[in-house]
């Protein structure tokens, strides 16, 4: 397989998971290239569904290397809850499962920062974020602050980790929340550090390595396009670039390495958290969604907005991360509506966009300009080949991919790895 970056083109939870195990099938390595614990893939092998929100799901699939990059913050509890919940389930995990010496930890801090920062925030400011810690630990990361898993092999470790919970300490004391006990965390990262000690490596000099002997590289993004910290609806966004450049940055991959890029994309619409959705449905349309697509957090499991499907974010996504291939997914869910709509562009103070404006207070007050195509109105999650799906499902998917641009390379019905329609991937 040739070097593939993919992303999520809409506002995360667009089923990146699933394919990136679809695709992990015909690839040698699979690095996380940004993000960290806010991530919630969801994968369904052999019925059991697993939920991954650090380490790349491609661990789910036998002698698959998998790296955590330099871009991704990672939380080191975390990441051993989740070695410790796969090894429970009969996955090896060690010698498989490495970690760049270069990436930044979220600690405990970060997280409580999370939290007191979001309660800080003035009611339609709030972002909605998943108190993972993700913009704290980037934060530092930026700022220069941050403590690197690295670091974590260093003999003055425990005093560093002492000092940056006093920092943090002081923060929290001006956010009015409560002190941390910077002994009592120091000793768990320690115990931590001690258990993480064989994973963490150079990844880049791995990544490197495995390019140049012509192993097949599937780097995974997390959250989705209109979440980048550059190119989303800031500042209702994360605090990384989950598009395509990302991936460079995130992995030590040189950009002229990447042979293709793969969006995936919703049939339709949904966002966690808060900020401008243009294509929302308040009503039953968009409980109709909820219920069908159980759309509802993998890592908060919070209830998620759904409206339909908008293709001015998909063209948008097309061009920012120069997609070659989309992956649309849950098609399945649209099998029961009678009409389906679609948003072709925005109206904006008597005005049509077909381009996504920069400034959210904008966005918020664009009215979508809608098409309705006729659903089609039976199941299709049984189907196994493009040519099968009803007229209307086959004009619907089409319609979508003229609209955005780039081809269909896969197009998803059902949960499992067997409602795959395979068709240029
Ligand atoms: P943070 O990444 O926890 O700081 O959250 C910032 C915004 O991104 C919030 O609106 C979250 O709901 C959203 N977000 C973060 N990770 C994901 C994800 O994996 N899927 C969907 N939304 C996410």
């Amino acid at each position: 397989m040739p070097n593939t970056v993919l992303v999520g083109a809409q506002w995360g939870d667009e089923g990146k998971g699933k394919i990136i195990d679809v695709l992990t099938a015909q690839a040698d390595l699979v690095i996380r290239f940004q993000g960290g614990s806010n991530a919630g893939h969801t994968v369904i092998v052999g019925g059991r569904k697993h939920v991954l929100h650090l380490i790349p799901s491609g661990i789910l699939h036998d002698g698959k290397i998998c790296l955590i990059g330099n871009g991704v913050v990672i939380d080191p509890l975390e990441l051993l809850d989740e070695m410790r919940l796969l090894e429970s389930q009969g996955y090896v995990v060690r010698g498989r499962l490495f970690v760049s010496d270069r990436g930044h930890a979220v600690m405990s801090y970060h997280r409580a920062l999370d939290a007191a920062q979001e309660q800080a925030r003035a009611e339609g400011r709030k972002i909605g974020t998943t108190g993972r810690g993700i913009g704290p630990g980037y934060a530092d990361k930026i700022n220069r602050a941050g403590l690197r898993l690295g670091d974590f092999l260093a003999p003055d470790f425990a005093a560093r980790v002492r000092a940056h919970v006093e920092a943090a300490n002081r923060e929290l004391a001006a956010l009015h929340a409560p002190a941390l006990d910077a002994d009592a965390i120091a000793d768990r990262y320690v115990t931590a550090a001690a258990a993480l000690k064989p994973l963490i490596v150079d990844t880049v000099a791995m990544v490197h390595a495995a390019d140049r002997a012509g192993k097949s590289l599937l780097l995974e993004g997390a959250q989705g396009t209109m979440l980048d910290i550059d190119f989303g609806t800031y500042p209702f966004v994360t605090s990384s670039n989950p598009t395509a450049g990302g991936a460079c940055i995130g992995s030590g991959l040189s950009p002229r390495r990447v042979d293709r890029v793969v969006g995936v994309i919703k049939a339709y619409t949904t966002r966690v958290g808060a900020g401008p959705f243009p294509t929302e449905c308040m009503g039953e349309d968009g409980d109709l969604l909820r219920a069908r697509g159980g759309e509802f957090g993998a890592t908060t499991g919070r209830p998620r907005r759904c409206g339909w499907f908008d293709a001015v974010v998909g063209r948008y996504a097309r061009e920012v991360n120069g997609v070659d291939f989309w992956a649309m997914t849950k098609l399945d869910v649209l099998d029961t509506l009678p009409g389906i709509k679609i948003c072709v562009a925005y109206e904006h103070a008597g005005r049509r966009l077909d381009t996504l404006p920069a400034d959210v207070a904008v966005l918020d007050a664009c009215r979508p300009v809608y098409e309705e195509m006729p659903g089609w109105c039976c199941e299709t999650s049984h189907l196994t080949r493009f040519e099968d799906l009803p007229t209307n499902a086959r004009a619907y998917v089409a319609r979508l991919v003229e609209l955005c641009g780039g081809r269909l390379g896969i197009l998803s019905v059902g949960p499992g790895r067997e409602n795959t329609l395979r068709l240029a991937l």
